[in-house]
């Protein structure tokens, strides 16, 4: 089982790549399963129905969010019928939406969760607790299992991977918008990248156009955030290869495409 995971889709440039690049990723690398990180795909805030649309009809079966899941209002109206959309699943009890989904391929189930860390983001439930939970759950249908780690610092993501450690299949970090050159398979059979990457401007700050964000660290005061567009875009993502009938992964790939990284797939 090839599953494709593209990391955090910033604004129109990182929608429009998607476009450009996922036909491609798919003829070289044939992934069954597509997952994407959408938590930033409308003007980098949140999410919007119509783009939701969008990816599953790009191909995409599983948009994983994270804290800016709620950034959008937009989504109060369609997350609990989005059966192929997650949110981080220790958000608070009784919050929309959920935090585990399974797909179907060929027959066989693919558990999907997302989890968000708690250093550096707002004070959730304890992701470790709730990843045990969810685990129990999954393992009662798949062996193979795909967890999403929305977390800021690397020691919580390491951590994360230790604990699941062949437990789940992979384990990939998401939110730090920048691609960690740290894939391995943990000794226990579990896929692991501390953070995949974003989708999106390649020229600005974690997405955002960079003068903006030079002011605000020159200068300390307000300045209003907006997607790059004026420059040159990238891809971030990764592909592991699970067995099918043990969940252990088998290769994890990095895939980063940008101007200093061309993809020859
Ligand atoms: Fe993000
Ligand atoms: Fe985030």
């Amino acid at each position: 089982m090839n599953i494709l995971f593209i990391g955090d889709v910033v604004g129109s440039p990182g929608r429009d790549m998607v476009s450009a690049y996922l036909p491609k990723l798919k003829e070289a690398y044939h992934p069954q399963l597509t997952i994407l990180n959408g938590e930033n795909a409308a003007a980098g805030k949140g999410i919007t129905e119509k783009i939701y649309k969008q990816f599953l009809e790009l191909g995409v079966q599983v948009v994983t969010m994270g804290n800016h899941t709620w950034d959008k209002k937009d989504i109060f109206d369609f997350i609990d019928d989005a059966e192929h959309m997650i949110r981080p699943a220790n958000f608070p009890e009784d919050t929309p939406g959920t935090g585990l989904t399974f797909v179907k391929i060929n027959g066989k189930e693919v558990a999907v969760i997302n989890l968000q860390g708690r250093t550096f983001l707002p004070p959730l439930d304890d992701p470790f607790r709730k990843v045990d939970e969810l685990i129990e759950q999954a393992q009662k249908r798949t062996s193979m299992i795909f967890l999403d780690f929305h977390a800021e610092v690397t020691s919580e993501k390491q951590a994360m991977g230790w604990y699941v450690d062949g437990r789940v299949s992979a384990v990939v970090g998401t939110h730090t918008h920048t691609q960690t050159a740290d894939e391995r398979i943990l000794p226990k059979g579990t896929a692991y990248i501390t953070d995949v990457g974003m989708t999106g401007p390649y020229d600005g700050i974690l997405g955002v156009e960079k003068d903006a964000v030079l002011k605000r660290f020159l200068t300390q005061l307000p300045v209003r955030f907006e997607i790059d567009k004026t420059g040159r875009n990238q891809l971030n993502g990764v592909l592991v290869t699970i067995n099918e009938q043990t969940g252990k992964a088998q290769q994890v790939k990095r895939i980063m495409i940008n101007d200093d990284h061309p993809f020859f797939g």
